[in-house]
């Protein structure tokens, strides 16, 4: 490990990542990819029949998107990369070298993206006329296009993520951009966003228009039938995309949505998916014979929050099916590159880390050598006390009133990657699962030893602290084997 490291200790570093990226994703998928395309076509209906009522709807929903983009969405999307890049620097340190002109691209495409936002609203009460009005439905065009290419790069290294297919052997761009899971899963980001944008279009609709006036009427049906478009083309990508992924990982599916206690969870992508579309398809049908019905504005706003739990939960499940790895059969989640586990097996993973405290393990400072193993192999996905914790999972497998069994928690970590497959193998050597265990056996019994992270080769437990924590849990041990007799 080369950098820094990080940790939350309460929420887990995923945490942070999956929050800003659902979040990401439902901005960008609900309002520049799938809301933009409807609020075009309805500014260009308003040209075309002469009625400024679409004009003006399209004004204010474009109104809305201007907001939602530039705030949350710009600051989110920046905020992928930087959360990234604190949470896992070592692959995105891969990802920049395989993806490094489009990187750049993407970067272009971008700020594009961000001027014409900018300039397709800002021009609109001015550009009325003629061929003023010409250039702007080309920038609304032109939006459209753009957000597009913006996720259609992105989920290049999504995909690339998850199977990186030929690039293994190739290692060429072109291999690692046109990905197996590519184009499947772009198809079903792309018809998911255009759906999404369709609920999101109504729920603005209800909100932005009158009763009964024949601007509702007439906007609804139009988005109405948008929506019976591409709900159905949603779901066959859907199932595309479910095809091409390979079986390990959909077997990790069990455990990406709660934890192991909520295995049966996994059916609840499927379910919100499905019923999320079938509940679009049903309202445009209701919308289409009745018109207008009572309730609109929260069964829209229902569909909204139906589409986006089911994106979102789509997201989470997509980020754990791919563990053990964060790039298949190349990188471990814990950051660790496949080819170089043979040496840090031998060597150990402390030595080659230039930024923890202890680089070489002694009797003095085994128990921050012990913390510093679990920030750089398992800290990724596991905290000490908060989310997904370690002294929960060792509670269930030990029970929490006996002493952890030293010998069983080096065996099991020894083996860790045969026992649960979606956690990568320990990376380092025997005397650091050793260290670990030591750490380990020290939180069952005390408050866990706060070290700074951003230590910087500074020790942070001294030499009398180690011996006393180590003389604690001695202590402990024997005292509850005694009571146990
Ligand atoms: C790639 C992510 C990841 C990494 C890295 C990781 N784990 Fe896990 N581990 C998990 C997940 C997910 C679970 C399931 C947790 C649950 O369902 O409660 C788990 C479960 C466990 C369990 C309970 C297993 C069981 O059979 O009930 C233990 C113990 C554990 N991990 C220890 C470790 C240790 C020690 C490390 C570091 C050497 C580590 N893990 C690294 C993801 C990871």
């Amino acid at each position: 490990m080369d950098y820094p490291i990080f940790h939350l200790s309460l929420l887990g570093d995923r945490f942070l990542f999956v929050v800003i990226a659902i979040l990401h994703t439902i901005v960008n998928h609900g309002f520049a990819i799938g809301l933009v395309p409807i609020i075009s076509i309805m500014e260009f209906k308003g040209f075309q029949t002469k009625n400024s009522e679409w004009d003006e709807l399209a004004y204010k929903m474009m109104k809305t998107v201007f907001i939602v983009t530039t705030t949350i969405g710009a600051a989110t999307g920046v905020g992928i990369w930087f959360s990234a890049s604190l949470v896992n620097p070592n692959s995105i340190a891969s990802l920049i070298r395989v993806f490094f002109s489009a990187w750049l691209f993407e970067w272009v495409i971008f700020v594009s993206e961000v001027a014409l936002v900018m300039l397709y609203f800002l021009t609109w009460k001015k550009w009325t006329l003629g061929l003023d009005k010409e250039k702007h439905f080309a920038f609304g065009y032109f939006l459209s296009i753009f957000s597009w290419v913006t996720m259609a790069i992105i989920v290049a290294i999504l995909g690339f993520m998850m199977d990186p297919g030929d690039w293994n052997e190739k290692h060429t761009f072109w291999y690692g951009f046109l990905n197996p899971i590519y184009l499947p899963q772009l198809a079903f980001r792309t018809f998911l966003a255009l759906l999404l944008g369709g609920a999101v279009a109504q729920f603005l609709i209800q909100i932005f228009t009158s009763k009964q006036t024949q601007i509702r009427i007439q906007a609804t049906k139009f988005v109405s039938i948008w929506i019976l478009v591409v709900a159905p083309l949603a779901l066959c990508a859907g199932w595309w995309y479910w095809n091409c992924i390979p079986d390990l990982m959909k077997s990790h599916l069990s455990v990406a949505l709660g934890t192991i206690q909520f295995q049966n969870w996994y059916r609840l992508i499927i379910i919100l998916l499905i019923s999320g579309v079938v509940f679009s398809i049903l309202l445009a049908f209701i919308q289409l014979i009745k018109r207008q019905f009572n309730f609109a504005i929260a069964l829209y706003a229902l569909l909204v929050i139906w589409l986006s739990a089911s994106l979102g939960s789509f997201e989470r499940a997509r980020e754990f099916v791919r563990k053990p790895f964060i790039i298949k059969n190349y990188m471990y989640a814990n950051g660790y590159k496949v080819e170089d586990y043979p040496l840090l097996q031998k060597d150990g993973i402390l030595k080659h880390a230039s930024f923890v405290s202890t680089q070489e393990i002694t009797p003095d400072n085994k128990i921050e050598a012990g913390k510093n193993v679990f920030l750089l192999a398992c800290a990724q996905c596991h905290t000490i006390n908060g989310l997904n914790s370690i002294s929960s999972n060792f509670n269930r497998m030990y029970g929490s009133d006996k002493p952890w069994n030293r010998n069983a928690m080096h065996q099991y970590i020894k083996s860790m990657h045969n026992a649960r497959t979606y956690m990568p193998p320990f990376p380092g050597n025997d005397k650091e699962i050793d260290a670990l265990v030591t750490y380990f056996k020290v939180i069952q019994y005390a408050p866990d030893p706060d070290i700074n992270t951003f230590g910087y080769n500074k020790l942070s437990i001294s030499k009398d602290e180690n011996q006393r924590l180590l003389e604690l849990i001695n202590a402990k041990d024997s005292l509850q084997s005694k009571l146990n007799k």
